[in-house]
């Protein structure tokens, strides 16, 4: 066994400078840090020849965020969509990451920096900590942050160039076309129309999707031969029809490819374009913003540190991109096919929002309606925005954001249903939620009556709900199931009637409507964590539910026959409750 284990060290050994050799061109960095990859890489194939098992955990990640203006609530929902689908994971048992962080170079942000009057890195330190800063407080469970402008990353991008100009994908041409620096690409003549501008009379051109102007560019550069990857693109989402969600997006991407494909262009002159990656062997040139930005997601896998087929040691590939719908096209045409030309394994899914709007725009820094998350979850509290965002946005279509809403919400969703649950629960002291567990829980009944009944089949039906709709990438839907249960056991408190149980030979009737109450709110807290952890957690200390007993095998009827004392005072009255009134509403 030993020199078994130890040929494949030295075969690998091999392998890593015959592929240097092969692909003749590695980067100062890269090869700077060779040494150490050969022993990462080693020392996991080592660790595989052994049989050990090495878990791929669930990746999902968000889009880095640009950095020329401050984040918005647009921005806080992909983060808070990644985020919840990370804790459910996680609630399931599955070890998961979650990267987050921003994209740093490109002509947006360099012209973002010449308008201040101050240096593009300066810029990008100081915006990319107000992006951190948003992810902490909205309690976003990212394990990498990463930043294009991180040394790391730089080492990647120039490392998959190389590859890339190897893998003989790439030319050189002049290029003519429609430029958006908002958006950071060539639109074709197609997607191009007249506008005027409503503030100044003055007509320009400007992208038909998103409305933003374009310029005129011609320029020399280098191009990606997209065109050769149409088959394989088409192929890709014919076989795995998951790979974009929802359906109506992969209807868009499908008809994108098959009519619109053409090849890309992924550097820009230096002239015109300082604040970049250079081209490694062509300093007059700087690589594409969007090639640069997409390799991020490798980047925080290891990549370029990865012998062949140990890419998922560290999560590759993702399991989950989670994309706003105006970048679909990103990630689901350019970056599969670059990651085909290097024969890097693909990611399984992209999944695509749709945008928050203010009086019926897109929330947008260039149109100046956007709302500040910082000052939304200052007002609101953090889980009353989590709670909105994900209730009554969408992931299939655009939704409206107004104060009003969140107020509405705040008061159907969490204040009338579970908040009143709660209180109606545990604060009667004509019975026990803990009597009540002991002598229900872990004996179930045949002789029950049929309101309970019900009560105790939508209990046992919400997880596989939750779960179907959890697994199909729909956290709206999911949290929707959740307070429809919370809805249906205020229902029926109100017609099982606990209160008039006066009679001392009905406690058992009376324990069974308190059980399947109590477990109602029980399941519900367990399931409620990935979304709004911090008052899940408060309803589950109330419920008196251990903290190890807050897990998914846990959401589950009978599951826990040890909850029912809480952990915490209960404060009678508005203000003590898990949902008081909320400080003012417009
Ligand atoms: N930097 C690129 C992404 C590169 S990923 C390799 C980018 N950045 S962005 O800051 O403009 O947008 C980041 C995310 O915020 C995208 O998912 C985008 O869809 C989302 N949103 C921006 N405005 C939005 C709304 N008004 N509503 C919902 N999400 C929107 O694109």
């Amino acid at each position: 066994m030993r020199s078994n284990l130890g040929n494949l060290s030295r075969r690998l050994s091999t392998v890593t400078s015959r592929q240097t050799v092969r692909n003749g061109w590695t980067c100062q960095s890269c090869r700077v840090s060779q040494a150490r990859r050969k022993l990462f890489s080693t020392t996991t194939a080592l660790r595989e020849a052994k049989g050990d098992a090495i878990d791929k955990p669930y990746y999902v990640t968000t889009p880095i965020f640009y950095v020329n203006a401050s984040p918005h609530v647009g921005h806080l929902y992909s983060m808070l969509i990644a985020d919840i689908l990370k804790r459910w994971q996680v609630l399931k048992g599955r070890p998961a990451i979650l990267s987050t962080g921003t994209d740093e170079h490109g002509m947006k942000v360099q012209q973002a920096a010449q308008a201040q009057d101050i240096q593009p890195k300066a810029l990008c330190d100081t915006n990319s900590e107000t992006f951190r800063d948003l992810a902490k407080k909205a309690n976003i469970d990212y394990d990498f942050f990463i930043r294009t402008t991180d040394a790391e990353h730089k080492e990647a991008v120039e490392y998959f160039w190389g590859r890339l100009k190897e893998s003989g994908y790439i030319y050189e041409t002049t290029h003519e076309g429609w430029y958006c620096v908002s958006d950071e690409t060539y639109y074709p003549e197609t997607m191009i129309k007249k506008r005027v501008s409503p503030l100044t009379g003055k007509s320009f051109m400007a992208s038909v999707e998103t409305g933003n102007k374009v310029e005129w560019q011609s320029e020399q550069n280098y191009h990606f031969r997209l065109t050769a990857f149409k088959d394989r693109l088409l192929k890709l989402y014919a076989d795995n029809p998951e790979f974009v969600v929802p359906k109506t997006r992969l209807a868009e991407v499908v008809n994108w490819v098959t009519n619109n494909l053409e090849d890309l262009s992924i550097s820009r002159p230096r002239s015109r374009l300082e604040w970049g990656i250079p081209v490694p062997d062509d300093p007059e040139q700087v690589i594409y913003v969007w090639v640069d930005a997409l390799i991020n997601y490798i980047t925080v896998a290891g990549y370029p540190m990865w012998p062949p087929g140990s890419e998922h040691t560290k999560g590759w590939p993702a399991d989950v991109h989670v994309v706003g719908k105006d970048i679909v096209r990103f990630h689901s045409i350019y970056w599969p096919a670059l990651l085909m030309a290097l024969d890097l394994p693909l990611p399984k899914t992209v999944l695509s929002h749709g945008h928050w709007l203010m009086s019926k725009k897109k929330m947008s820094k260039s149109v100046g309606n956007v709302v500040n998350p910082f000052f939304a979850i200052d007002r609101w509290g953090v889980d009353t925005i989590r709670y909105f965002l994900i209730y009554h946005g969408s992931i299939t279509e655009d939704s409206d954001y107004s104060n009003e809403f969140i107020v509405i919400n705040y008061k159907k969703g969490l204040q009338h249903s579970i908040g009143n649950l709660l209180n109606r629960i545990t604060q009667p002291k004509q019975w026990s939620v803990r009597d009540a567990v002991v002598e229900i829980c872990g004996k179930p009944s045949d002789e029950l009556p049929d309101l309970v009944i019900s009560q105790k089949q939508m209990i046992e039906e919400l997880v596989s709900k939750v779960e179907k709709h959890m697994d199909a990438l729909n956290p709206t839907l999911a949290l929707k199931a959740i307070i429809d249960v919370a809805f249906a056991s205020n229902v029926f408190m109100s017609n099982a009637k606990p209160w008039d149980v006066k009679n001392e030979s009905e406690t058992t009737a009376l324990n069974q409507i308190v059980f399947h109450t109590s477990e109602a709110l029980r399941v519900v807290g367990i399931l409620l964590q990935p979304f709004i952890p911090e008052k899940s957690k408060r309803l589950l200390d109330v419920l008196g539910v251990s903290p190890d007993r807050r897990t998914f095998e846990f959401a589950k009827l009978h599951a826990d026959n040890d909850y029912g004392t809480s952990f915490v005072p209960i404060v009678k009255g508005a203000q003590g409750s898990l949902f008081p009134p909320l400080p003012v509403e417009d």
